[in-house]
């Protein structure tokens, strides 16, 4: 299936279900994959060219020096300015070898195949590419889109359950950045998103970064559930997932909507909104320790007042940008704190 995307979108989009070697770049090619997904690519019967790298990355290689070994082979083989990076794997991958690409000859075509969920919805559209620095997450990195992007479904197969519970909640943000309260409690009912879902999603985060593609105003939609879930993520010390503390932020987006005055979503969708995060309240960081990294949220914009861009979402219409003080989630988190702790009953 081909997700709509608007006139001009620089990346051509594919979901299918399994990979597909008419899907390949046409020209000279490399692939840099995860180990993790090898043996489904070689079952599908897809090559790997001379000089193509399986590596393990994770969160603390997602760095510049992870970088220099693969462009000096590149530029050993050579590759021309002609070839194209096939990248093949969840988001830290994605995120490296777009970044890698960018770099290389100053710029050379990329085709992203995701891998875990979270990279189907999210990290492998939309052009960015980025590396992490000391003093925080992805502060290296360019805009750089893929050509083409393929979301094989049968990658998820393999996932392991907690990464594409993980991975859903940027699906369920999309729902309620869209307003659509019953699409995301279809998506929380759901163990595995269906084709429609992915789809669907994609063709709404295509929409908005076209429009916006280095996120000077309506791209910051897609941050929803994201300004409390960095914080979270990070005071946590990474024990939440990226998507696990999104899902958290998301919740507490929703309500700190409420305490602004915006029309609720139905208790129905608090209530599976809330049962699906109750594991995680044995992580959840307080308060106290979320707080600095709020303050320090590159989001912040430089406001000089510190204030914070938050989306708050709302039923049936996208949702809004308002800028506040991080001290705003204050109560948000005491009041997710709160419904985390209650029985299920009495929701
Ligand atoms: N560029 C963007 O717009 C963007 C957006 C969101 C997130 N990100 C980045 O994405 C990263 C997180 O990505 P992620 O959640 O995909 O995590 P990840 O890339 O770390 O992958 C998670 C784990 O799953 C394994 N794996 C991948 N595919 C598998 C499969 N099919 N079967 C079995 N195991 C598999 C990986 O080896 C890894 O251990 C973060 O670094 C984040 O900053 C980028
Ligand atoms: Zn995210």
């Amino acid at each position: 299936m081909r997700p709509p995307v608007p006139e001009g979108f620089p990346t051509d989009l594919h979901v299918v279900d399994r990979p597909e070697a008419a899907l390949l770049p046409p020209g000279p090619w490399i692939l840099v994959g995860d180990p993790a997904v090898r043996e489904h690519w070689q079952a599908c019967g897809l090559p790997e060219p001379a000089g193509s790298r399986w590596v393990s990355v994770d969160e603390s290689t997602k760095r510049l020096s992870t970088l220099e070994p693969w462009l000096e082979a590149w530029a050993a083989l050579p590759l021309h300015r002609n070839a194209c990076i096939v990248a093949v794997g969840g988001g830290v991958l994605t995120d490296l070898a777009g970044l890698a690409a960018s770099l290389f000859l100053r710029g050379v075509a990329w085709h992203a195949w995701p891998t875990t969920l979270l990279a189907q919805v999210d990290a492998g559209l939309g052009g960015k590419t980025a590396v992490n620095l000391s003093a925080g997450k992805n502060l290296a990195g360019a805009f750089h889109p893929p050509e083409r992007m393929v979301v094989c479904r049968s990658f998820l197969d393999t996932l392991p359950a907690r990464q594409l519970a993980s991975g859903r909640w940027e699906l369920v943000k999309t729902a309620l950045l869209e307003g659509d309260g019953s699409w995301a409690e279809a998506l929380l009912a759901l163990e595995r998103p269906l084709e429609g879902d992915l789809v669907r999603a994609l063709g709404i985060k295509a929409d908005i970064v076209h429009r916006d593609l280095t996120e000077q105003g309506e791209r910051r939609l897609l941050n929803l559930g994201h300004t409390l879930g960095h914080a979270l993520e990070a005071a946590s010390s990474f024990r939440l997932l990226h998507g696990e503390a999104v899902g958290l932020g998301t919740l507490a987006a929703c309500l700190l909507a409420e305490r602004r005055g915006l029309a609720p979503f139905p208790a129905s969708l608090r209530r599976a909104l809330a049962e699906a995060l109750r594991p995680l309240r044995g992580v959840l960081p307080p308060w106290e320790a979320c707080r600095p990294w709020l303050v320090r949220d590159k989001k912040s914009a430089g406001a000089a007042d510190g204030a914070v861009h938050c989306i708050l979402p709302r039923p049936g219409a996208r949702a809004e940008v308002h800028l506040l003080a991080p001290d705003a989630w204050a109560p948000a988190h005491a009041d997710l704190t709160r419904l985390l702790d209650t029985p299920w009953n009495a929701l």
